[in-house]
């Protein structure tokens, strides 16, 4: 399908008139950038933060065969605190459990000791980028770690080692699971859960602000919240499929005192979708069939979001004393193109099947739908990076509108970490840095490569793998 980049958008009016079409709901408009509400500081559930950006979780595939940083994984935590943004939120998807590992060189807690010390070479990198930007540096910051087992996408060895909260009729296949052997028992699930709170503990005593207690991208506890047709007590109703991580998040409160916990929430999802005959995305799945698999769809109408049980799980989490949600939509392994928008799909994705402005709307909505229904929590909202030039003018819409209180970077902040700190002084943004959306950082690690902005970071684009990369991506036609 044909459609205009953002680059491509002469000015902010053609793009307003653009997400009109597609989203006339969304009424945006310019808001002036001085005094810039992206630089104000903000007071919110509990956390003082001296400006509105936000590094979301970015994994880097680069850890050690035992689950510890490297210096790229130190890097990437340095240019963390390098970008000035006051909220970092997780880092990167930290695995509580080896057999919780989306690949093998992700981070992964093995005991307590070695958890603590990369722990604090993380917190440390990040405080050396902080000292290094000098005053840009943000009085009031927050850093959080981001937990996960992965679940049905877990491979912690070099293929697939699912260990799954259900039997899907679409993703089952996708990872190779045949039957029941890998379905993980209550009592499993619950040894899991000790490990999120161990780990958690570790958090603390470094220094970590927060911890979150990740609920996204498919990953276990979001696959358990579309755990209807599971038995016993993890699956069922609403109350059922969020025992789990009500349980390791009240346990935390109980064993980590003044460690805080916050949900990144794949608050809605559409239902898989795969590369069709003509080559773009397409559902793969029947239209107008029910489907029963996803979180915050409506199992009868899976074409439209469901906010019911989203609402109802964040309110009750509120009422559990989590204060900050990051809100985000299904996942990278099922639907790419509204996950992280781009005009260019990752190697095991399809071309956009509507306009990638399209995801950027469904982002925005998303957020506004909770913000109207919880006034009061922190809210980070995702997917700002297909954006490109336009992203600090969109979200300085939705900051001054109240919509959203955390702009979350995540591709954005490996190509140009310093969009933080050039917005907030009102520097020009260099246009080399910003992000394309080419997805070699999500197409390396599907090949096995260690994840990074090869096109526009000269750390990675010098590095022998990015030759391999390109090979790689010849060979699968992209
Ligand atoms: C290379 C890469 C690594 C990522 N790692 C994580 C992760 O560890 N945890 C997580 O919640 N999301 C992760 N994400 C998703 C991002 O946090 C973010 O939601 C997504 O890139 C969309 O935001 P953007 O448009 O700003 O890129 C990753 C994305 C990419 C491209």
């Amino acid at each position: 399908m044909k459609f205009r980049t953002p680059n491509r958008f002469p000015d902010l009016a053609a793009l307003h008139a653009r997400l009109g079409e597609l989203a006339p709901d969304l009424d945006l408009e310019e808001v002036p950038d001085d005094p810039d509400p992206l630089a104000a500081p903000l007071e919110r559930g509990g956390w003082r933060l001296s400006n509105r950006f936000v590094v979301q979780p970015m994994e880097g595939w680069d850890g050690t065969a035992d689950g510890g940083a490297s210096p790229d994984t130190l890097r990437r935590w340095r240019r963390f605190g390098e970008s000035g943004a006051a909220l970092i939120w997780g880092g990167e998807a930290f695995a509580v459990r080896e057999d919780g590992k989306a690949n093998p060189n992700q981070l992964c807690h093995a005991d307590r000791g070695s958890t603590l010390s990369t722990l604090a070479a993380l917190r440390d990198a990040l405080l050396a980028g902080h000292r290094e930007i000098g005053g840009e540096a943000p009085v009031d910051w927050r850093l959080g770690l981001q937990l996960t087992h992965s679940g049905r996408w877990s491979r912690p060895l070099a293929g697939p080692a699912p260990r799954i909260a259900f039997r899907h009729p679409v993703l089952d296949p996708r990872v190779g699971v045949e039957d029941d052997a890998v379905l993980l028992s209550d009592a499993e699930l619950e040894g899991i859960a000790e490990r999120y709170v161990e780990v958690a503990g570790c958090a603390r005593e470094v220094g970590f602000d927060f911890v979150d207690v990740k609920a996204c991208h498919g990953y276990l506890l979001h696959e358990l919240l579309a755990a209807r047709s599971r038995a016993g007590s993890y699956g069922g109703d609403l109350g059922g499929r969020s025992r789990l991580m009500r349980r390791i998040i009240e346990e935390i409160g109980r064993t980590a005192p003044g460690l805080d916990v916050a949900v990144r929430l794949s608050v809605t999802d559409v239902v898989p979708h795969r590369k069709g005959k003509d080559g773009a995305g397409e559902p793969d799945w029947s239209a107008g069939a029910p489907y029963e698999h996803g979180f915050g769809l409506d199992p009868r109408q899976p074409d439209q979001p469901d906010w019911s049980e989203p609402l109802a799980l964040i309110e009750q989490l509120v009422g559990d004393g989590v204060r900050w949600f990051n809100l985000t939509i299904g996942s990278p392994y099922w639907c790419p193109h509204i996950q992280r928008p781009a005009s260019f799909p990752p190697s095991d994705g399809y071309p956009p099947p509507e306009d990638p402005l399209a995801g950027v709307a469904a982002h925005l909505r998303a957020v506004r739908r909770v913000r109207e229904a919880q006034p009061s929590i922190g809210l980070v909202g995702s997917g700002w990076t297909y954006l490109q030039e336009w992203l600090p003018a969109i979200a300085r819409h939705e900051v001054a509108a109240g919509h959203v209180d955390g702009v979350g970077l995540g591709r954005m902040i490996l190509s140009y970490p310093d969009l933080p700190r050039d917005v907030i002084a009102r520097r020009a943004m260099p246009k080399r840095a910003v992000c394309r959306t080419f997805s070699d950082c999500t197409t390396a690690p599907r090949k096995g490569l260690p994840s990074g902005c090869y096109p526009l970071d000269p750390h990675y684009k010098e590095k022998p793998e990015a030759t391999r990369l390109k090979e790689l991506k010849k060979e699968v036609g992209r």
